[in-house]
């Protein structure tokens, strides 16, 4: 599996943005949502408890500058509180889930972590304007219903000069034998990510670094990650 080290791609002008799932699957997608990060949180704990999820996390954390950064859809903790290992930055989590931040608040106490919390949608930020200087997201802009006027918000909340990294599961059919490289709780995530981001979305490394563009980040730039079942992003806001 590779890290956040791997090829980066420049973005052509005129790049599609999500691949979206078919639109007749949109119950589906609702249900497997509400599924996932709710009754069946202990199962996406569980499937990403391993050291590859973990270390995707942490490179995404190194490419936010701090100190006050936010995890979008923070889930169990595992992103925000991988992040903060760093340290020298303030961790914040939102999620709209109470179900998964219950999970990441027992997961912060567990590990003696500060990581404050808040539940709400990652469409309409409670942040006031610049107030932040990184935005994260692990898994996160896929499962909305538009990643674009979601970004829009981030670029309100972030200080100019401020950054934000996502990470988000990548289109076209990367190779099974990469996610059984990691083991097989690896396998695993991969194959929930595969089929969450059937019923949602998947992104091309053209696509995402454009969403990031149009919502007027500037340097926006993605490559491909965890073996190429993930592309990761990053960009700034400009001064
Ligand atoms: C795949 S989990 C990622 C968890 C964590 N970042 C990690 O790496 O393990 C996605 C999270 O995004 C949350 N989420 C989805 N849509 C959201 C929205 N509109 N606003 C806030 N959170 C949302 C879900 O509740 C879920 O906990």
């Amino acid at each position: 599996m590779t890290g956040a080290t791997a090829r980066q791609v420049p973005v052509p002008p005129e790049a599609g943005l999500a691949v979206p799932a078919r639109p007749h699957w949109g119950a589906m997608a609702a249900l497997s949502h509400a599924f996932a990060f709710g009754v069946a949180a202990p199962i996406y704990s569980f499937v990403t408890a391993h050291e590859t999820w973990r270390a995707s996390c942490r490179a995404l954390g190194a490419l936010v500058p701090g100190p006050r950064v936010l995890d979008l859809g923070v889930g169990t903790g595992t992103s925000a509180l991988e992040m903060a290992r760093g340290g020298g930055k303030l961790h914040l989590g939102l999620d709209r889930s109470a179900e998964m931040l219950r999970r990441a608040a027992r997961a912060a106490r567990a590990e003696g972590a500060s990581l404050p919390l808040v539940r709400a949608d990652g469409m309409a930020l409670p942040v006031r304007d610049g107030a932040l200087d990184g935005v994260t997201g692990h898994s996160f802009l896929y499962l909305l219903p538009d990643p674009a006027a979601a970004l829009a918000e981030v670029r309100r909340v972030l200080r100019p000069g401020g950054r934000v990294a996502f990470l988000e599961p990548r289109a076209g059919r990367p190779a099974l034998r990469d996610a059984f490289a990691g083991g097989p709780r690896c396998a695993a995530s991969m194959l929930l990510w595969r089929g969450m981001s059937r019923l949602h979305a998947r992104f091309h490394e053209a696509g995402l670094a454009a969403l990031l563009a149009r919502a007027g980040l500037r340097g926006a730039r993605a490559w491909p990650v965890l073996g190429g079942h993930g592309v990761m992003a990053t960009a700034e806001r400009p001064e």
